[in-house]
């Protein structure tokens, strides 16, 4: 065996109930290629996910879980029976290189637009405006002031979190993230500045997770132990939602919560610049932060290349390592970075949009 072969990214591991032959995992992007009426998946999805299929573990692009989850054009859904046929099709093509594959599980909340709703407003903790662009079908928009979801519009929008769970499975996923980072839903219920709330969804850091909680509870009803993870972002900064003096409060409590449930992982990103004077200085070393408080798997995610992801593993200070803009131009970057082969670079322009072209169509290297 090589030296490279040896190195802590290449060595299998255990995710909950999975044996993965790497611990490169490719993150979630949303790539904009679901150009139909239905939001499913075409051949065009096949084939993207097969090509890098040789990640220990592929999280897919945030899916929606109900059309007034939307928030983004051309982005798939988990709620149709059109769209579970579709990523079907997406799981057997990544089972049948011998790859495994996530979906990860979305609301946009108030990252959406009227015009994804026949101009209705889009549904979000309490009617706070986020200040941030939402991706239509005529460009990028201002986002407005949503509407704040009742009680009763929580209970249901949990319920279909659980449906989406349950299409999931049916589509022969090997278990499900629940997309819980960047500005979307449920970080905007973890965030004191967005979720002004009085009820039981908001006003307590107990409050302000309930809803992820009992989301992952759902998900967790239908996938068992091991099969359930979830993405989180307590260091970003976008719009009206920046860290707040409850930020660390609410996350060291949702993370003690997340301890006593049977998740396969936790998939968490550092932050690339200085903290020092914010309200959350002390998630710096945001990896670090939060490997001293969860006892189960941690994916660290952001800015990461294979020295850097090998010293983490090495170092412990994460079990896995997740890549998303190296996969896009990269489909064999398993292969490269087990070669030390040079890395492609991608075009920006089509990351979110645009057809086969930069997508399906970065060569592996000779
Ligand atoms: C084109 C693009 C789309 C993304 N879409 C998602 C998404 O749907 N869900 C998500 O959790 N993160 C999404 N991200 C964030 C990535 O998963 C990842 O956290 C981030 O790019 C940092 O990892 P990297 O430095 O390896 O690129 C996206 C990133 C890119 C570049």
């Amino acid at each position: 065996m090589s030296k490279i072969d040896d190195a802590p990214v290449f060595t299998p591991y255990t995710l909950g109930e999975l044996k993965l032959r790497n611990r490169v995992v490719m993150a979630s992007m949303t790539r904009g290629r679901a150009r139909n009426a239905e939001l499913a998946p075409t051949d065009l999805h096949v084939e993207y996910y097969r090509q890098r299929a040789t990640a220990g573990l592929i999280f897919t692009e945030g899916t929606w879980i109900s059309p007034s989850a939307i928030g983004v054009i051309n982005a798939p859904g988990l709620f149709s029976v059109r769209q579970v046929e579709g990523w079907r099709a997406v799981t057997s093509a990544v089972h049948a290189e011998g790859g495994a594959i996530f979906a990860q599980l979305a609301h946009s909340g108030a990252v959406s637009h009227p015009d994804f709703f026949n101009g209705e407003l889009p549904a979000a903790p309490s009617a706070i405006n986020p200040g941030l662009k939402a991706f239509t079908s005529d460009g990028f928009k201002d986002t407005v002031t949503p509407r704040a979801m009742s009680v009763e519009e929580i209970a249901a929008t949990v319920a279909d979190y659980g449906t989406a769970a349950k299409n999931a499975q049916d589509a022969g996923f090997d278990g499900v993230e629940l997309h819980s980072a960047g500005a979307y839903l449920l970080p905007e219920f973890l965030n004191s500045a967005l979720n002004i709330r009085e009820d039981a969804y908001g006003g307590t850091a107990e409050n302000r997770t309930r809803i992820v909680l009992e989301v992952l509870q759902a998900f967790i009803a239908v996938w068992g132990p091991g099969r359930v993870g979830i993405k989180l972002s307590p260091t970003l900064t976008m719009g009206g939602l920046g860290p707040t003096d409850k930020t660390i409060d609410t996350y060291d409590y949702l993370v003690r919560r997340l301890n006593e449930l049977p998740l396969s992982h936790i998939q968490i990103g550092r932050f690339p610049s200085d903290l020092s004077g914010t309200p959350i200085a002390a998630l710096q070393d945001t990896i670090g932060y939060y490997r001293a408080r969860f006892h189960g798997t941690l994916i660290a995610n952001f800015g990461f290349d294979g020295t850097s992801a090998n010293a983490a593993i090495k170092s412990q200070q994460a079990d896995l390592v997740s890549f998303a803009k190296p996969f896009i131009g990269n489909p064999d970057f398993v292969r490269r970075l087990r070669e030390d082969l040079p890395l492609a670079t991608s075009s920006p322009e089509t990351y979110y949009q645009g057809g086969p072209q930069g997508y399906i169509d970065y060569p592996v290297a000779p």
